[in-house]
Order: structure tokens, then sequence, then C-alpha cells
């Protein structure tokens, strides 16, 4: 550790090279260092980023509503959703609805489709032929009997959450009537998969809208 002999020779050569830079005043078994300070730019975006965090954080995750992307998220499918329902206004989730939807709308009725397929095949099956939740293809229901209690059953959920309520979790309640329709309808192709449960219930009946099927 001592700073004579060539060591320092080196040292001080080194000091002077056509850098220019300087050295570090320490000295460990004779290794010194040059003192390079990073660049500006870097230590700029180190301490901005640092005063940045807190700031971000303060105004997207302080609880307020409509701050979070998420929140964000939620408005942009909102209005996307009312742009897209504009057509059809606000649907009633009654029987005459219901089958109308069912029946006479394929184009909505995909609409349907697309929230069954998203949220709900993970417990009913892809054709409805059941797994966790019940089978909801076949003639048997737990907590549904007349064709607008599907509505209810997607809206509020059933047996204490162990099947979800949605009227939270679909950004539209029309949504929650089209997913009825479509649930609706697929009793109209038995596939098997679990067996029954609940109580035999009669046919949903046909559309009012549509004339009497020969
Ligand atoms: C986490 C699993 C789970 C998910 C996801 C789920 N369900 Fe269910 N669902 C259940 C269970 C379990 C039941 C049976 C409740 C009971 O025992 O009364 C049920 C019951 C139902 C019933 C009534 C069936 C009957 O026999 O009365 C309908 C209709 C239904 N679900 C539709 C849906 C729709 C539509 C979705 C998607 C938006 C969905 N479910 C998502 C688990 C689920």
């Amino acid at each position: 550790m001592s700073e004579t002999g060539p060591t320092k020779e080196i040292s001080q050569s080194a000091a002077n090279d056509k850098h220019g830079d300087l050295l570090s005043d320490h000295s460990y078994d004779g290794i010194q260092e040059y003192d390079n300070p990073l660049p500006g730019w870097w230590r700029f975006l180190f301490w901005a980023s640092i005063l940045f965090a807190p700031v971000y954080f303060f105004y997207f995750h302080n609880g307020m509503k409509g701050r979070s992307i998420h929140d964000q998220y939620n408005k942009h499918m909102a209005s996307v959703f009312e742009l897209r329902f504009s057509e059809i206004g606000e649907l009633k989730a009654d029987r005459e609805t219901i089958l109308k939807y069912m029946n006479d709308e394929p184009k909505w009725l995909a609409v349907g489709k697309v929230v069954y397929q998203t949220n709900c095949v993970s417990c009913h099956g892809t054709k409805g032929e059941g797994s966790i939740g019940p089978n909801l293809t076949d003639d048997h229901w737990k907590n549904v009997r007349k064709i607008e209690d599907i509505a209810k059953v997607i809206e509020d959920g059933a047996a204490k959450g162990s099947m979800p309520a949605w009227k939270n979790r679909l950004s539209h309640p029309n949504q929650i009537v089209l997913t009825a329709a479509y649930v609706a309808s697929m009793r109209k192709e038995p596939v098997g998969g679990k067996a029954p449960e609940g109580e035999k219930i009669p046919a949903w009946g046909e559309s009012t809208s549509s004339p009497p099927k020969q």
C-alpha cells in the first residue's frame, strides 16, 4: 500500500496522459482509478425517474376513480359499446326481448356468444356442456324456471358466488341480455356432457316476433 517507487511513477504518468483525466485520490495495493463521472444526461435521467415515480404513483394509484389505466380502459369500452349499441338502444331483460334476440337476430346473438366464450367456458364448457357449472344445454335447470331468469342469474350470480355476478364485470347491460339469449339458444342443441341438475322445465317458447314454425 505504498505510493512510492514504480507504482507512483506509473500513476503519475497516467494522471498526465493525453485525456487529462484526474485520478481519484485513493490507492488500493498500488492500484488507482480514474475519477470518471457518469455523463450528465445519464444522471439527469436517473434523478428525473426517481422524482417522477412518486408523482406517477400518487396520480394514478391514489384510489381516485377514472385515473387508473384500468378505469380508462373501461371508460373507452363503455363508449365503444354505446356506439355499437346505438342501433338497438338499451335492451330490457324480459321474455320477449330475450326470445327475439335468440331467434331472429343472429348478428346480435354473436355478441352474446363472444361474451360467453370469453367469460363462461371455463365453468360451463365451450358448448354449454358443463364442468364446474351445470350443463346449459339440457332441460334441467337449478336457478332458472323462465327464460328471463337466465339474465337474472348472469346479472346477480348464484350459489353464493360460485356462479359469479356479472353486472359489474361486463361493460354494458346489453351484454347480459344478449348473453342470456345465447345461453338460451344453446338448449336447442343438447350436447350431452354433465348430467342434468335441478328441475325439468318447459321449453322457452317461440319468438313472438316471428311467425309460428310449421
Ligand atoms: C367460476 C365458474 C363459473 C363461471 C366463470 C360462470 N359460471 Fe355460471 N354457474 C356456475 C355454477 C357453479 C353454477 C351453479 C350454481 C348453483 O349451484 O346454483 C352456475 C349457474 C349458471 C346458470 C344457471 C344454471 C341453472 O341450472 O340454473 C347460468 C344461466 C349460468 N351459470 C350462466 C353463466 C354465464 C353466461 C357465464 C359467463 C358470463 C357464467 N355462467 C360463468 C359457475 C360459473
